[in-house]
């Protein structure tokens, strides 16, 4: 007997990651080839004909998983019953800004979006926030949820995550599926922190097969501006790698981590190393049935002290930021 679709809602549905990631969704990619999924696009109202031009474009793919598309500007009506919350819709930034510099823009997306969700989410309700700044817009919506569990939310930091694997794999000369405990920690910006010291690759850290010349003038800024790098060069912020890390992590989500390894997620604090509870940090975890847990117990050099600690500031200025704009 086949299982009953899942409701999958989508913000920002008509916008560039919006097209990148519905496709792959309505295909089983992030579910799995055995899950119905009925989509929900939430869209701002001018941009409702856009959405309904997409969901056209997905009945023409005639995928088997896929049981139904809602349009709406609603965002009630949006996340009523959803189980997947993928919070998308949000402005991207241009050359020369910090992605922080969006807080006052964005920032006021996702309070009305948290009500939503606490108001007729399903009960197994999982929210992924990448619209950016993605850890304190997370922040944000956790905040207005307060019947939701907090570790039901999440930020996109898998993109950093499966930037720095490709870099170390490049710089090794092995495949990226050799490059295993990577963990890019603190906030989805230029101070995230990818730690090649807990990496490793054939069962070695990886910080020991590397100069540390690389690591530092290298592979941290490659990893950390690559945003920006994308946006010089492609005159827009990356969209298909970025609904392919959000694909990832739900997936991983949904999932599970393999034996032995975990990956990268934006989830809240508890207080683990140091960093401030409730805080939105990209953290190691693993997952098993579907609930993320922070990996504990690993090393942390003065290098790697710094480095988060300085992530986390940003992250604490953030908090900061959004209590004084009134959005928590
Ligand atoms: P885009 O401008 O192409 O699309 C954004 C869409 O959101 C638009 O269609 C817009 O109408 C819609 N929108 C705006 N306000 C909305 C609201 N209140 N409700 C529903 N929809 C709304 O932008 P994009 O390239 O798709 O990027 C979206 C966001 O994702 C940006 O903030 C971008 O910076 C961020 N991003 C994050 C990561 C990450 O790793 N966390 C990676 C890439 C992009
Ligand atoms: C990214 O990392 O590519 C996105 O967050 C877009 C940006 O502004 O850098």
């Amino acid at each position: 007997m086949s299982k009953p679709p899942v409701k999958v809602t989508v913000t920002g549905a008509a916008g560039q990651i919006g097209y990148a990631l519905l496709f792959r969704i309505a295909s089983g990619q992030m579910l799995g080839p055995d899950t119905p999924v009925t989509l929900s696009l939430l869209e701002i109202t001018p941009a409702l004909k856009a959405a309904e031009g997409t969901a056209m474009e997905l009945d023409d793919c005639a995928f088997p998983l896929l049981s139904g598309i809602e349009i709406t500007d609603n965002a009630t009506a949006a996340f009523d019953g959803t189980s997947i919350a993928l919070l998308v819709g949000a402005r991207p930034r241009g050359p020369g800004m910090e992605r922080g510099d969006l807080l006052a823009a964005n920032g006021g997306i996702f309070k009305p979006q948290g009500q939503a969700i606490n108001a007729g989410a399903a009960d197994d309700i999982k929210v992924l926030v990448v619209g950016n700044p993605a850890n304190t817009n997370s922040l944000i919506a956790r905040s207005h949820a307060p019947d939701v569990p907090a570790d039901r939310f999440s930020a996109m930091m898998r993109l950093d995550h499966n930037r720095a694997l490709s870099q170390v794999a490049k710089k090794l000369g092995v495949s990226v599926a050799d490059v295993t405990n990577m963990t890019v920690w603190g906030n989805h910006s230029a101070t995230q922190y990818p730690d090649l010291f807990n990496a490793r690759v054939g069962g070695r850290s990886v910080a020991e097969q590397v100069e540390q010349e690389w690591l530092e003038s290298t592979l941290i800024p490659t990893v950390a501006k690559r945003g920006a790098a994308i946006i010089d060069a492609r005159g827009a912020s990356s969209a298909a790698s970025a609904a392919n890390a959000a694909i990832d992590h739900i997936h991983t989500w949904v999932h599970g981590t393999p034996e032995g390894d975990w990956t990268t997620a934006g989830v809240v604090s508890d207080g683990s190393y140091g960093v401030p509870e409730g805080l939105m940090s990209g953290f190691p975890v693993t997952a098993e049935n579907g609930q993320w847990k922070i990996v504990q117990g690993l090393d942390i050099n003065e290098f790697s002290r710094g480095r988060i600690d300085k992530s986390v500031a940003e992250l604490v200025d953030e908090r900061d930021a959004i209590t004084g704009l009134g959005l928590i």
